[in-house]
Formats: C-alpha cells, structure tokens, sequence
C-alpha cells in the first residue's frame, strides 16, 4: 500500500513514521509513505499557497493552481495514479466499514492535507476527491486525520501485523462490529481487584461465551447503535475462519 501526503506542514510526519508496526511495515517494503510539500508546486518568489476569499470573511484559502499541480505531479510518479483522498470536517465520515472498503479497493491514495480555511472549491471541482472527515469537530489540518486513516488502513495490510487475523478481532471490524471485552495479564489480583475466575481456568469455550457476553453487554451499554437490531445477539458477528485455518 502507498501514501502520498501532499501537506504545507511535512515536519509532522517523520516521529509518526518511526513507530513500530508504521516503520516496520515501511523498512520491509509493505507500505510506502512519500510526504510533499505543496508549497514546492508554488512559482511565486514567496511561495505563496494561499489567499483571501473572494467576497470577504476570515482566513485564507489555498489557492487552486499549486495544489493541482502538485496533485498531477505525484499522480505521475507511480505507474498506479491512485486515489485522491482529502480530508476535510465536510468529507464522509471515516469507520471501520470504510476503511476495510478503502484497504479493499484502493492501493494507492494520495491525501490531501488543508490548512486555513480550506481548499479553493475548484480542486474539488477539478480533482473529485473521496472528501474525509475522522469526525464532527475542527482539527487545526488535515495532518492528523491523515495519520488517522494512515493508521487505520495499514492494519489491513497482509503482513502488517503479526498475526494475519488479528486485526480481524478489532472492535468495530469484519470479525465484530461490536466493543472489545475486558482484557487482563499478571498478577491476578491487584489492590484486591481480581482477575475474573473464568479466564484462569483454562477452559476455552467457557472463556469464549465470557468474553463473547461481555462485548455485548459493553456494546449495549455504550454503544448501542453498532447493534443491528436491540439485543439481537445472533446478527452481531460473523464468525472468521478459525485461526488454524489460515
Ligand atoms: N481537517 C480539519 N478537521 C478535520 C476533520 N475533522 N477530519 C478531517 N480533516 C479535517
């Protein structure tokens, strides 16, 4: 899988880069993650990327002509032209549906990162991006949400992680669409909080059906809406091929 960031900001990528699954997968040649900067697609002696709005109001605006051409140049720098992704508070909501449906289709994408007061309308008008949003509130650019959807796509990955099937148990994933279950290590008891007795006796279905119920308890609790119809346990999850399987 292969990034392209076009941002005014590259500084804030490289410490992401280097955490360990993230850098791993990029030192093994999984995924691939190029950062531009945009403003080197400005021809002004400035290097002016922004501007005033037409009719007035706050903030600036990046201007259509760089941002298109840097969109076009790194299009062509990869046999695959990719898929122009930006991400914006007005852009479709990131979940885990979308993201398995991104990691599915796509092998490329190319992110677009605004700052300010956003993009002048005709890049969307001329590049039609999937538009993004990770969620209903202001982030001060589009760099986080890049990480965000970076950090979610390349656990989908083949490869990526460890186990092939461990991103399969995530919550809000393919293998369940409900909340993770309470997870506990040594010591089994702590300040009197004890480990729950099923899970230390070795019994696997028995620890199955426990955590399988404390899912949907918690899903219930808190997040009822993932549910597909109230407490109907059997349309919850599909069961994934069994590990020994794959
Ligand atoms: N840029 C600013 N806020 C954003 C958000 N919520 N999602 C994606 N990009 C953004």
């Amino acid at each position: 899988m292969r990034f392209d960031v076009l941002t005014l900001f590259p500084e804030i990528f490289p410490g992401y880069m280097s955490q360990s699954i993230l850098n791993k997968s990029i030192q093994n040649g999984i995924v691939e993650i190029h950062i531009h900067n945009m403003r080197d697609w400005t021809t002004d002696k400035h290097n002016k990327i922004d501007d005033r709005p037409f009719g007035g109001g706050p903030g600036m605006i990046l201007a259509v002509e760089p941002v298109v051409r840097c969109v076009r140049d790194v299009r062509a720098m990869d046999d695959d032209p990719g898929v122009v992704m930006m991400m914006t508070p007005s852009g479709q909501r990131l979940c885990q549906p979308l993201v398995e449906d991104f990691a599915t289709h796509h092998r490329r994408m190319i992110l677009l990162c605004g700052r300010y007061e956003g993009f002048d309308q005709r890049v969307i008008d001329i590049l039609k991006p999937i538009e993004v949003s990770i969620g209903d509130y202001i982030l001060n650019g589009g760099e986080v949400a890049a990480m965000v959807m970076i950090d979610s796509l390349v656990r989908m990955v083949p490869g990526v992680l460890g186990d092939e099937l461990s991103s399969w148990d995530d919550s809000f994933s393919r293998g369940n669409r409900m909340l993770e279950y309470p997870q506990y290590t040594r010591p089994r008891e702590f300040e009197g909080h004890n480990v729950p007795e099923v899970l230390l006796g070795g019994n696997h279905s028995a620890i199955e059906k426990w955590r399988l119920q404390e899912s949907l308890e918690r899903t219930k609790i808190r997040r009822s809406d993932l549910l597909p119809e109230p407490n109907n346990e059997s349309a919850t999850a599909e069961t994934p091929n069994t590990k020994s399987e794959t």
